[in-house]
């Protein structure tokens, strides 16, 4: 168990947890929430070790047929080294995108080939971290291959990611449609990328794409493995190389919505086996390592904003102001992402009620909820924020001078722990020298 100056303390919760199932059930109860709001105000984000664990569990086990199948969580969804530890007990590589990623899997203690770098536009400075940690280097474009070698010889494992531009028509609006977004290779330079570094000395090669974010329809994630599968086989027909390592990235999504299902691992793995058994036995690629690169799928259901209506107003629409805003969950505001809301101790109650939820930026976007239907809300209550584990805390800024929230972790004993404190005003002027005014 994890401790820190922020202490611990005790709960007992008997709720039973809506794992697997998308009932946007509140794992704990409104007097456990107002006893930690007594050591932590509001807002803070909750984490709900025990599902995170279960879940994790869950999609490995589905992929338990895949040659040494391997979860690299993407640091960037939720990078806290508390999180990183847990998923690392359970292990879970991960996926680093920057220089601070790649220092926060060095102080959890994950190195080497437990690393896998997918980055893009990356700095020198990034790739000499990343090289120096051996983390498999996943390469963004054709043009790193010459930029790598500028920091020494090149690794002897190399992965490439893969663009499939228009021979791809599908995407989606965080990724966009593949000829749109920035990211990977060509078919064209795939090859040719092999080629080059195969030249150069490098012996082992991984296929890396990411081409939809957040997506419900498995068949669509099944069909980015079948097309990293022909691809795999292509490399081999045409260059005689036989790839290691297959990473299909990240990219499962997340029934935000009470009326969207999970995405079901089971139902995953046993399409992708099809398609490996179909195309990748008969070429003798069966022992190519499988891995994928989820944040979001991992910790996103397991993780709550919990938040205080402060303000009720009523002028041509009706107002919840609460005391989180889009500094601490810029989703719905930046992609206009649903995100559901619960009033702690009003769950049984009519949803009589039409509401803009908002914070306090001079930002009309920040607003967590439009028109959401929800009981009646007085000053004082709680709300949670659900599906806050990834991609929340973590995208947070500080304009207007607001403060990044703490993040709690809720263990199974019913312990919680403080594993970011909240950020102070001091924080925010750490960079500033008013002595020079
Ligand atoms: N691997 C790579 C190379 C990525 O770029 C990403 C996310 C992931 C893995 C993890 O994707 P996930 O499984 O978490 O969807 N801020 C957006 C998501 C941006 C995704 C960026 N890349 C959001 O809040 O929806």
């Amino acid at each position: 168990m994890v401790d820190n100056s922020c202490g611990t303390f005790l709960f007992n919760f008997y709720i039973k947890r809506g794992i697997g199932m998308n009932k946007k059930i509140v794992p704990f109860t409104e007097k456990q929430i107002r006893d930690m709001i007594k050591q932590y105000p509001t807002p803070f984000h909750i984490y709900d070790e025990k599902a995170i664990v279960q879940n994790v569990r869950k999609l490995i086990k589905a992929f338990a047929w895949a040659p040494s199948f391997k979860e690299y969580f993407a640091v960037k969804a939720t990078p806290n080294p508390y999180i990183m530890r847990v998923l690392q007990n359970e292990g879970v590589g991960a996926d680093c995108s920057s220089l601070a990623e790649l220092i926060l899997c060095e102080k959890v203690g994950i190195t080497g080939k437990d690393i896998v770098f997918s980055s893009n536009d990356t700095p020198k400075i990034e790739y000499q971290k990343a090289m120096e940690m051996g983390a498999l280097i996943n390469l963004d474009d054709i043009s790193m291959i010459a930029y790598l070698e500028e920091m020494g010889p090149l690794p002897d494992a190399i992965c490439v990611r893969y663009n499939p531009g228009p021979l791809l028509q599908e995407g989606n609006a965080i990724i966009g449609k593949p000829e749109e977004a920035k990211y990977g290779l060509t078919r064209e330079q795939i090859f040719a990328a092999f080629q080059e570094l195969q030249q150069k000395g490098v012996s082992h090669f991984g296929l890396h794409t990411m081409v939809v974010s957040n997506e419900l329809n498995v068949s669509g994630l099944i069909h980015t493995a079948k097309m990293m599968f022909e691809l795999a086989v292509e490399v081999k027909e045409k260059l005689s190389i036989a790839v290691d390592f297959i990473d299909f990235g990240g990219g499962i999504g997340l029934p935000y919505r009470p009326e969207e299902s999970f995405v079901d691992y089971d139902e995953l793995s046993a399409g992708i086996k099809r398609y490996f058994e179909e195309i990748m036995r008969p070429h003798g690629l069966d022992k190519v390592k499988l891995a994928f690169e989820c944040g979001r799928a991992i910790t996103g259901p397991y993780g709550y904003l919990v938040t205080t209506a402060i303000h009720h107003k009523h002028i041509w629409k009706e107002y919840i102001g609460v005391d989180a805003c889009m500094a601490n969950l810029m989703r719905p505001g930046m992609y206009g992402a649903y995100h559901h809301i619960t009033v702690l101790g009003k769950e049984t109650q009519p949803l009589d009620h039409v509401y803009d939820v908002t914070g306090s930026l001079c930002e009309n976007c920040d607003k967590f909820a439009i028109d959401r239907a929800l009981p009646k809300i007085d000053e004082g209550d709680i709300l949670v924020i659900h599906d806050t584990g990834a991609h929340g805390h973590s995208m947070g800024f500080n304009y207007n001078g607001k403060l990044r929230s703490a993040e709690l972790l809720w263990h199974e004993d019913g312990t919680v722990t403080c594993i970011r404190r909240a950020e102070t005003v001091d924080d925010l002027f750490a960079t500033l020298d008013f002595s020079q005014l």
